[in-house]
C-alpha cells in the first residue's frame, strides 16, 4: 500500500491508474463505519484511495479540533489490512493557501439543522471535499448516510459544479446495541454511552410507530423527545430527501434527523424512510 503526504505525488500516482478509482475521504480515527465505505469501494473499484485529514475549516472556533482523536499509525494499518491501494495524508498548509477562492455552501440548505447549530461548518466541508475530489479525481466517492445533510450538500455540489465523480451513499453502521459508530464516541464515559443509546432507541420507536401507521411528524417527534428526555436535544426534525422540512412522513422520501448532546459530546443520527 502506498502512503502519500505530497499532493503532487498523489496526482502523479493517480494519473498512472487505469480503471475505476474509488475514494473514501475521512478525518481518521477509523472505525467500522469508515471500513464499510472502504469495503464498498474495494468491491466496486479497481483501485481504492483513502484520505485522512482533520480538516480545520469545518470546525467552529469553540469545537473539538484540538482534541479530535488522531490515530494515524493504526488508521494506516487498518487501510493496509482492508486492501486499500493508497492512503493520502496531506498537511493543512499544503491543502490551504493564504489566498485562494473559497466555495460557500448554498445558503438555505446549509444553514438549517447541522448548519444552524454549526454555522459555516458546511462551507469548510465543501471546501475540502472539492479540493480532495480535484486532487484524487476519483470515478466514485463514498460517503455515509450518517452525515445525511453533508451527503446531500456534497451531491448538490457535485451536480451543480458539474464534477465528474459519482457520489455513492453508504448505509449507517451501528454497534450491536444500536449506537451509530462515530469517531466522537471515544469521548463518551460508560454512563454517557448508556444515555447516548436513547438516540438510536428513539429512532427505533419512531420506526415502530410508523409501522403502525403513524406518519404525523409532531406525534413522532413527541415519541422521540420522551425517549431522549435525559439528553440535551439540539433538534429532532423530519425532512424530505431534498432537505425541505415536512409535516407528514412520505415513504421512500423522508429522513428523520437527530442531534443531541450527551455531556460535552455532540452526537447525530438519522433514519432514512
Ligand atoms: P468522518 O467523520 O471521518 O467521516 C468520513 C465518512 O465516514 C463520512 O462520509 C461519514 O458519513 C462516514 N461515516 C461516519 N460514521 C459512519 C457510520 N456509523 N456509518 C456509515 N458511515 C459513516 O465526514 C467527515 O469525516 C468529513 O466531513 C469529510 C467528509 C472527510 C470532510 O472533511
Amino acid at each position: 500500500m502506498k502512503i502519500f503526504n505530497d499532493i503532487f505525488e498523489l496526482i502523479e500516482y493517480r494519473k498512472g491508474l487505469k480503471g475505476d478509482v474509488g475514494f473514501v475521504p475521512t478525518m481518521g480515527a477509523l472505525h467500522n463505519g469508515h471500513l464499510s465505505l472502504i469495503r464498498n469501494s474495494i468491491e466496486n473499484s479497481d483501485f481504492t484511495i483513502v484520505s485522512i485529514f482533520v480538516n480545520p475549516t469545518q470546525f467552529l472556533p469553540n469545537e473539538d479540533l484540538d482534541r479530535y482523536p488522531k490515530r494515524e499509525k493504526a488508521d494506516i494499518q487498518i487501510c493496509k489490512l482492508a486492501g486499500v491501494d493508497a492512503v493520502f495524508v496531506p498537511s493543512s498548509s499544503d491543502i490551504y493557501q493564504k489566498s485562494e477562492p473559497v466555495i460557500l455552501a448554498p445558503n438555505k440548505k446549509a444553514y438549517i439543522l447541522e448548519g444552524a447549530k454549526r454555522p459555516g461548518h458546511f462551507d469548510g466541508v465543501l471546501r475540502v471535499v472539492l479540493k480532495l475530489l480535484n486532487i484524487v479525481n476519483p470515478t466514485n466517492a463514498y460517503f455515509g448516510k450518517k452525515d445525511a445533510q453533508q451527503l446531500y450538500l456534497i451531491q448538490n455540489m457535485v451536480s451543480t459544479l458539474f464534477l465528474r465523480t459519482k457520489i455513492i451513499p453508504c448505509e449507517i453502521v451501528r454497534e450491536e446495541d444500536g449506537l451509530a459508530l462515530s469517531s466522537r464516541n471515544v469521548y463518551l464515559s460508560d454512563k454517557d454511552r448508556k444515555k447516548a443509546l436513547n438516540i438510536s432507541k428513539s429512532l427505533k420507536l419512531a420506526s415502530k410507530a410508523m409501522m403502525k401507521g403513524e406518519f404525523d411528524c409532531d406525534v413522532l417527534k413527541n415519541i422521540m423527545k420522551e425517549t431522549m428526555k435525559e439528553l440535551e436535544i439540539e433538534y429532532i426534525e423530519m425532512v424530505d430527501r431534498d432537505f425541505n422540512k415536512i409535516d407528514k412522513i412520505v415513504l421512500k422520501n423522508s429522513i428523520i434527523l437527530v442531534a443531541a448532546k450527551v455531556g460535552e459530546t455532540r452526537l447525530i443520527d438519522n433514519l432514512w424512510i
